[in-house]
């Protein structure tokens, strides 16, 4: 098989490890009720706890951390029972402070798919924001995974329910991301990435965090821009031990 088999323990520490080589600080999981936003019941994300820093607050630990936060996602309840919904699951995430942006943290993520894990870039298939009244169309993402290897025809431009995140409440940090899918399927992959076919699984999002919502709904610049990125401990672990489903892993 073309994969590294792996159990979550060895995914999380390679994780961290890779991320402390390149200068981050492991920070710790945060509780599962968050203290800093009365807006949700659960900690949704690992941002959540992040939300003062992401808007300008100094973190003591610096400008570039990473961890493994355990999240709750109520918002996700209808898509459970599928092949990779769950309700609770851990999530590996980098952050940058208004550090390194787009550039460095595709070049990370890539990095460590390819070569941590192994996985074959013609496996992968790229999804970047389209472009709104919001937010300009995501040039920049998509020409970076292009000069990694990317082909032009893996690289899918979607609106904003599918490429944009946040804020994890109803205010808040947000911006344009560019998600990393899998091809889970039996035969060779397609040419094209097609968002809709299902074998593409979301392995990892990349968000750039440089807007704060309004009350008002209205899409305001942060002081700095921020990179936050999510990748899903169990999805990814079933990919890299051949498993079709998150529940047999
Ligand atoms: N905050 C982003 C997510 O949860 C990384 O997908």
């Amino acid at each position: 098989m073309y994969f590294i088999y792996m159990e979550a323990s060895e995914l999380k520490e390679k994780y961290i490890e890779f991320f402390k080589k390149h200068n981050h600080k492991e920070i710790k999981n945060s509780s599962l009720i968050p203290e800093n936003d009365p807006t949700v019941l659960f900690t949704t994300a690992g941002m959540h706890p992040l939300v003062p820093y992401l808007s300008g607050q100094k973190h003591l630990q610096g400008k570039r951390l990473v961890n493994i936060q355990r999240c709750i996602r109520t918002g996700d309840i209808d898509e459970v029972g599928d092949s990779v919904h769950l309700t609770f699951f851990e999530m590996l995430g980098n952050w940058s402070l208004g550090d390194y942006f787009k550039g460095d943290a595709i070049k990370y993520s890539f990095e460590f798919l390819t070569k941590e894990l192994k996985i074959p870039a013609e496996k992968l298939g790229i999804s970047v924001f389209k472009g709104d009244k919001d937010a300009p169309r995501d040039e920049e993402s998509a020409k970076i995974w292009i000069s990694l290897g990317i082909p032009k025809e893996r690289v899918a431009y979607l609106p904003k329910k599918d490429n944009w995140w946040g804020p994890a409440g109803i205010t808040g940090p947000c911006g344009p991301d560019t998600e990393m899918f899998f091809w889970s399927g039996e035969e060779k992959p397609p040419k094209k990435f097609d968002p809709d076919d299902k074998r593409w699984i979301e392995i990892w999002n990349d968000v750039f965090m440089q807007y704060n919502k309004t009350q008002e709904g209205k899409y305001i610049p942060l002081k700095q821009k921020n990179v936050d990125t999510g990748m899903g401990v169990e999805r990814t672990i079933a990919i890299l031990q051949g498993k079709s489903t998150v529940f047999e892993t």
